[in-house]
């Protein structure tokens, strides 16, 4: 009965103290010392080991390490071991406080002016404010939802769109692909935090981006794969995008020479807006552990036909 984790090493000893303390019945292993894998019956992973069926014939469940799967290929698990999520309430606040300040970062024009500092250029820009600054959130899962709750403070008018109906207070609720039109048009900072899917996969496109108030403001906090990449720097070049904060990219890291590097409309950070927060996410894996052993349901399983 082994815990396996296989993801960021310095994060991976906090979870072996934390597993220590917590579980002490419970042996916890660090990738690549796996012991016997037939003993391994949980795996916590980033980048899943090729063949986890035929290496670990006993294993009950796999858990992503971060908030998002598409990095797993869930047709290689058996059919009996489910997916989870980390659903755990560190990842969350982290999100939040990320998206906070490049929604923020993108009404005060930060892109603009850390441009302008390096050409020397000392210029005041017009203020807008927030109440006519209309923010809008692709994916209204745990974190979009978090994301959205907190920006209300600042007294954004907020919408949000989704695949599914959902209703949020104080939030106009888009579902659907008939209704993204009408959801970018009332858009003015766009933020992606969708799951990556064959149906997201390169969503953010020109197609897209023409849809919102001219000028717009981009946040990719999603993957690097909803982005056209080339469509982007089409938008800021012309004008139809104003400013864009990526903390995500593909492939990652972005190659050296990349023009996302040095474009004057683009603030770039190396996919670090939320990461697991051991002290929480262990307390997660075990409550699911247990859930699992009493045969209930588990909060962030994977639906395979969905893919999230
Ligand atoms: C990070 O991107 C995650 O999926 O948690």
């Amino acid at each position: 009965m082994t815990v396996l984790y296989k993801a960021n090493m310095v994060r991976g000893a906090e979870w072996a103290t934390l597993f220590a303390e917590r579980a002490p019945d419970l042996p916890f292993r660090l990738w690549p010392d796996i012991g016997d894998p037939a003993e391994v019956r949980y795996l916590v992973a980033w980048v899943p080991p090729d063949d986890i069926a035929a290496t670990f014939p006993n294993l009950e469940l796999v858990f992503s390490v971060g908030a998002g799967v598409d990095q797993f290929d869930i047709t290689k698990l058996p059919p009996h071991v489910p997916l989870v999520r980390m659903l755990e309430p560190g990842i969350t606040e982290r999100m939040v406080e990320y998206a906070c300040m490049s929604v923020l970062a993108l009404h005060r024009d930060l892109v603009q002016f850390i441009a302008q500092q390096r050409e020397q250029v000392w210029r005041e820009l017009p203020v807008t404010q927030t109440g006519k600054r209309r923010v809008g959130v692709m994916g209204l899962g745990l974190l979009g939802q978090a994301v959205l709750g907190r920006l209300k403070s600042f007294g954004f008018p907020l919408a949000g769109w989704n695949r599914s109906p959902r209703s949020i207070e104080g939030v106009t609720c888009y579902a659907g692909a008939d209704a993204l039109p009408d959801f970018l048009g009332h858009t003015d900072i766009l933020v992606c935090l969708l799951p990556l899917t064959p149906e997201t996969r390169g969503l953010l496109n020109a197609n897209l981006f023409a849809r919102l108030p001219r000028g717009a403001r981009l946040l990719n906090v999603g993957r690097g794969g909803h982005l056209i990449e080339a469509d982007l720097i089409a938008a800021l070049d012309s004008g139809v995008l104003s400013a864009a904060v990526l903390d995500v990219a593909e492939p990652e890291p972005l190659p050296a020479g990349h023009p996302f590097w040095g474009h004057p409309r683009i603030l770039l950070t190396p996919h670090i807006a939320s990461t697991t927060a051991p002290e929480t996410a262990v307390d997660f894996v075990l409550d699911t552990i247990a859930r699992r052993h009493r045969g209930e349901a588990l909060p962030g399983r994977v639906d395979r036909t969905r893919g999230y």
